[in-house]
This record gives C-alpha cells, structure tokens and sequence, in this order.
C-alpha cells in the first residue's frame, strides 16, 4: 500500500504501508510500483474562498490522480477520488468513462450540509492499449 501527499502525516504505519512525500503533479508513475488493483485520491487544494478557483484545482487533482492511476491500475481495477462539485465536474466524469466500466458519484452521509465535495468512483478500469 503506497501513499503520496505534499506533507508527512506523521503516521506510524504497518510494514506493507508506506507514505512518501510528494507532489501528485511530479510524481514519476514508474516511480511509484504496482501494478495496484484501487488508487483513491483524497487529495483536495486548500481553499482560497474562492469557490470556482478551489473547484478548478480539485478538478485538476483529480484528472493528475486518474493520470496516475492510469498508469499503475491493473486492468479491472478501481479509481476513487474526491472532487469540489463544480463547472468541470462533468468533464471529470466523462475522463473517467473513457477508461471505466463503470462511473458512480458518491456523497457520503458523514458529508457536512454545507460542503460541496463528492465522491467519483470509477469500475473496471479499462487501459486504453487493451
Ligand atoms: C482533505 S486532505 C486529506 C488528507 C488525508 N486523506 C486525511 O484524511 O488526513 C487533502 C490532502 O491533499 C493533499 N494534497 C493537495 N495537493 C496535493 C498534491 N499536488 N500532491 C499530493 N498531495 C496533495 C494535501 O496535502 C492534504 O493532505
């Protein structure tokens, strides 16, 4: 099981975990192993208050994430990811499609009222060259 984020969480982790210290939009997929059967990206921008600007860079997270995930899935293999719901939540989707079997949106019930994050899950990842 291998994490990535900008900062160290601090966590103490079992043997077959590891978190490295990166940026997803530097991170050299052929770096990273694999091949993995689930990539879920928690990843979110901190928020300026600006809402169409943090909606853009989740959005972007996202596409960096199912780049990412493109290249180190196992055929069949499953993709999650949180997105701010905005303008470019549709484009999100269709990304998705081209490379799933199956697209589902997920707003968990702990979500707060006030929040705008979703859940996209993609099934059965399908690599292009196949
Ligand atoms: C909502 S937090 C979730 C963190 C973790 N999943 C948790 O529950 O504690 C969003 C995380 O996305 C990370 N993040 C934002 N941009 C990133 C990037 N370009 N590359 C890697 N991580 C990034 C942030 O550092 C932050 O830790």
């Amino acid at each position: 099981m291998l994490g990535i984020d900008l900062s160290d969480p601090g966590l103490t982790l079992p043997a077959h975990a590891e978190i490295r210290v990166l940026d997803a939009f530097e991170a050299d997929p052929q770096s990273l192993g694999g091949p993995f059967d689930l990539v879920i990206s928690d990843m979110a921008p901190k928020t300026s208050g600006q809402r169409h600007a943090d909606q853009f860079r989740s959005y972007e997270l996202v596409i960096r994430a199912l780049e990412l995930a493109k290249a180190v899935l196992e055929p069949g293999g499953g993709f999650v990811a949180k997105i701010f719901q905005g303008a470019e939540f549709e484009d999100a989707r269709s990304a998705m499609r081209e490379v799933f079997s199956k697209v589902r949106t997920i707003r968990p019930n702990a979500t707060r009222d006030e929040s705008y994050e979703l859940f996209l899950v993609g099934l059965g990842f399908k690599p292009l060259n196949c």
